[in-house]
């Protein structure tokens, strides 16, 4: 991922940025940061980029012609069909978050524009800006510090950046809770002594300790969040009467991406914020009055929905209500076990080696042609490319030949499951299943999938992996 600088002082953001933990990721090519003087771009004779305000009123613009171009000078040298966005950083902005940072981090190229004076020409803003974003209701003298902000919280995300990827995912606003307090040598500092908890080794009564510290916290400091922390869990207590059929909305929320759209006592509308996709779970007791539904159809005016029914009893309101169809009907299976799944089928767990000797590994952008020479399910191609870049795909290969693979779809259900057909009957599948499931279980996730309600054989395949299939069917609507 690159981070390109559009500033008035490059060396303020360059000496920031390469030092400690950001600089040591562009040494090591995890990641690239530019910093573009907007001076080099002015036509001006004395250099100038700024003048006064039409209308009056205090101080000086950034003027539009310097920025577009050095603008259009970063944008022109892009390769083309990567990742990009034009961040300008400003007070009058959205707020900066935990989520945008993650969202920001799925970009290839993120550029960011720091105004200076009273602000940049609105209309260089129209013509380049993608996101206009605040770090926090303050107003600097430029916005070099908070794009600073903003290239550490993303940079940080970025795989390899930080060595170790679980930090980066377990730390505070994960789920809206602030991290629990941490404690090392001594023992006893000032008089004050490590609580005992974190000193008996019990990892359960540790894990909860940490979780009631970081209520606590969250609730004192930041009530705001604490609320939704609250919300979130009414809801999975919620969701968790009927587990099976709700594991995907279980999981949205244990990983931190879901928000509520609509909750009450028999109810509940999420958004998957990764994917954009909506879950709806129960049913209103009148559905002459389905106020849930009124926010579907706000929902259905900003743009194209997405929306997975949890149960039937919904589908011919939607049909009607939002002229939604069913594109599929599926079963949810669940992983409900803790511990790892048998290894049946794989000889080396550490290099996922099958016992007829396939190689399981995860599958890069170079593999990106032989999967979609191969693929045919009903995601478009540029999705399935998509999964491939973010590493949620494995493939199985044999002789350096790719002869079947799986994925993680965006909103987190196992899926896009292929074996090409001279290598079936070989357990293929289940291997390749077993080593996803497994690698979920260890990042402490609840994996599932959902099959194609006819699908016969992908059904006896979770049975055969021991997964439990919820009685009750799921309906996607397009
Ligand atoms: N520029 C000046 N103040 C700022 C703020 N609070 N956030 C982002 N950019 C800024």
């Amino acid at each position: 991922m690159n981070f390109h600088i559009l500033t008035l002082f490059p060396d303020m953001v360059m000496n920031g940025l390469m030092t400690s933990i950001t600089g040591r990721a562009v040494q090591q090519n995890k990641i690239g940061i530019e910093a573009v003087n907007i001076r080099d771009y002015t036509e001006d004779r004395h250099q100038r980029v700024d003048d006064y305000p039409y209308g009056g009123g205090a101080g000086m613009l950034m003027q539009a012609q310097p920025v577009y171009d050095a603008c259009k000078s970063v944008l022109e040298r892009l390769p083309e069909g990567r990742k990009r966005r034009v961040i300008y950083v400003t007070p009058q902005g959205e707020p900066f978050t935990q989520q945008k940072a993650k969202e920001f981090s799925e970009s290839e190229e993120l550029l960011l524009l720091c105004g200076h004076y009273e602000g940049i020409d609105e209309r260089v803003l129209e013509e380049v800006v993608t996101d206009y974003i605040s770090i926090g209701d303050y107003v600097l003298t430029g916005g070099e510090l908070a794009a600073m902000v903003i290239v550490d919280a993303v940079a940080r995300l970025v795989p390899g950046v930080l060595h170790n990827d679980i930090s980066a995912e377990t730390e505070s606003f994960h789920g809206y809770l602030l991290e629990y307090p941490q404690y090392s040598r001594p023992e006893s500092w000032h008089g004050k002594e490590v609580p005992p908890v974190l000193l008996s080794g019990n990892k359960r009564e540790i894990e909860t300790w940490r979780k009631k510290q970081a209520k606590e916290r969250t609730r004192e400091r930041r009530p705001d969040l604490y609320e939704k922390y609250c919300a979130l869990e009414e809801s999975k207590a919620f969701l968790m009467k009927q587990k099976l059929l709700h594991m995907d909305m279980i999981e949205c929320i244990n990983r931190g991406q879901a928000e509520v759209l609509y909750r009450s006592e028999r109810e509940l509308l999420l958004r998957e914020r990764c994917s954009g996709v909506l879950y709806h779970a129960g049913a209103p007791e009148n559905p002459d009055e389905w106020e849930a539904g009124q926010i579907l159809l706000k929902e259905k005016q900003n743009g194209k929905l997405c929306l997975v029914l949890h149960g039937e009893q919904m589908v011919t309101c939607v049909e009607e209500l939002l002229s939604l169809r069913v594109s599929l009907t599926c079963c949810q299976a669940v992983c409900t076990r803790r511990e790892k799944l048998p290894v049946r089928g794989l000889y080396r767990q550490d290099t996922f080696t099958t016992v007829l000797g396939y190689q399981i590994r995860s599958l890069g952008e170079a593999d990106g042609d032989a999967v979609l020479a191969e693929y045919e399910g009903n995601m478009p191609k540029a999705y399935v490319r998509e999964c491939i870049r973010k590493g949620s795909m494995k493939g199985a290969f044999l002789d350096g030949q790719l002869c079947g693979y799986i994925g993680m779809h965006e909103e987190g259900a196992i899926g896009l499951l292929y074996v090409h057909p001279d290598h079936r009957r070989r357990k293929l599948a289940q291997a390749l299943e077993t080593v996803m499931i497994n690698e979920g279980l260890e990042r402490g996730e609840i994996p599932y999938t959902q099959i194609s309600a006819d699908n016969q054989a992908a059904i006896l395949l979770q049975e055969k992996l021991g997964l439990c299939r919820a009685k009750i069917n799921l309906y996607w609507m397009e």
